[in-house]
């Protein structure tokens, strides 16, 4: 009997790349998402990739009633929570969306587990939790000190997930904390699909190669990085997804709560990524420079020790890769899953 694992959030870009492993893996696997910021179309094609139907709930991780009804059916043997709001700026505008779904969202569905004595979870959790570097590379040890609301409420909800391992003997809980994820499957079937205007880097310049935007916005070259624009450590969305099916291994496997980075420990700054991508992609990508965002930080990166150890993974995809799939994932479906 295959293991069931309940993903929240599982049709969004971390979600379906993470569903398309477990479903490879041979895991059961039961998708609860509002496609707020998402598409059903992400895990049909799943489907279509892998020949394993996914069950799914269209429910939001607010609603106890919901997610309880949801996890009592399918009685599942872990967790891996995605579901959740991710733009840090709009976090600044909006802080009670954020706490009511990133706090309440996690409460809520460490409820809904407790009903089922199912007490295992994999956290998405995000190197924003780290705030201002007091060192790099970021290791596991770093004070959390998050600089802004978003990194807030990750910080909240992985220490409600540390107290609840504290109350349950029998809980496992691994809290990964994500560096930026980017690139695509290497089907180009699924892929990143912001909705809107994309906040991110890698959006933006794919949407800049395949014509949808006219240029890039470089924010500020006067960063003390190699070439004065804001270095980052990138991890290819694959990586990031065999990452999750290591976690559910681990929590499965023994009690306690953990925490790991998931990056390359590399960094790669913006004009870096921007002639990467012209040469995977073989288009152009104009851009201009212009002032530093509010919030952003000049350079960090991961250590990844600790990943190795813990989860016996490592990061495999190259600068190239990230570019190459995304450029492949972008050119194939130009508006993303709105072509159908
Ligand atoms: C990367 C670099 C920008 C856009 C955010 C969240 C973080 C995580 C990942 C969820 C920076 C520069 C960007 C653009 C640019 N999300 N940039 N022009 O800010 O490192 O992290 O996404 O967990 O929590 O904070 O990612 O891709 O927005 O920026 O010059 O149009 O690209 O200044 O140096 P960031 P990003």
């Amino acid at each position: 009997m295959a293991q069931r694992i309940f993903v929240t959030g599982g049709a969004g870009f971390i979600g379906s790349h993470t569903v398309l492993a477990l479903l490879r893996a041979r895991y059961d696997v039961h998708v609860f998402d509002n496609f707020h910021n998402s598409s059903p179309r992400a895990l049909r094609r799943v489907t279509e990739l892998t020949g394993a139907p996914i069950g799914t709930t269209e429910g939001d991780v607010r609603s106890m009633r919901d997610l309880s009804a949801a996890v009592d059916a399918f009685r599942p043997d872990a967790a891996i929570h995605f579901a959740g709001l991710k733009a840090v700026g709009e976090s600044e505008a909006e802080p009670l969306e954020y706490y009511t779904t990133n706090v309440q969202g996690t409460v809520n569905l460490l409820r809904a587990m407790d009903k089922q004595g199912s007490r295992r979870m994999v956290f998405s959790s995000s190197a924003t939790v780290y705030g201002t570097p007091s060192y790099l590379p970021f290791d596991e040890a770093h004070p959390i000190n998050p600089s802004n609301t978003y990194g807030r409420t990750k910080a909240m909800a992985e220490t409600v997930i540390r107290d609840w391992c504290h109350a349950n003997g029998d809980a496992g809980a691994m809290l990964l904390r994500y560096f930026n994820p980017v690139g695509a499957d290497e089907s180009g079937r699924i892929g990143e699909d912001p909705t809107g205007r994309p906040d991110n880097l890698m959006p933006f310049i794919a949407q800049v190669a395949v014509g949808r935007r006219q240029k890039l916005s470089v924010f500020g070259d006067d960063y003390d990085t190699r070439d004065g624009t804001g270095e980052r450590d990138y991890i290819h969305v694959s990586d990031l997804a065999r990452a999750h099916v290591a976690a559910v291994e681990r929590v499965l496997e023994r009690p306690g709560c953990d925490s790991c980075n998931v990056g390359t420990g590399q960094g790669v700054t913006v004009m870096e990524m921007i002639r990467a991508f012209e040469r995977a992609s073989n288009r152009r990508v104009p851009y201009k420079v212009v002032d530093r965002r509010a919030g952003d930080l000049g350079s960090y990166y991961a250590s990844t020790e600790r990943a190795r150890d813990v989860l016996g993974w490592s990061p495999e995809m190259d600068l190239h890769e990230m570019c190459a799939s995304t450029w492949n994932w972008q050119q194939q479906n130009p508006n993303g899953y709105r072509d159908g």
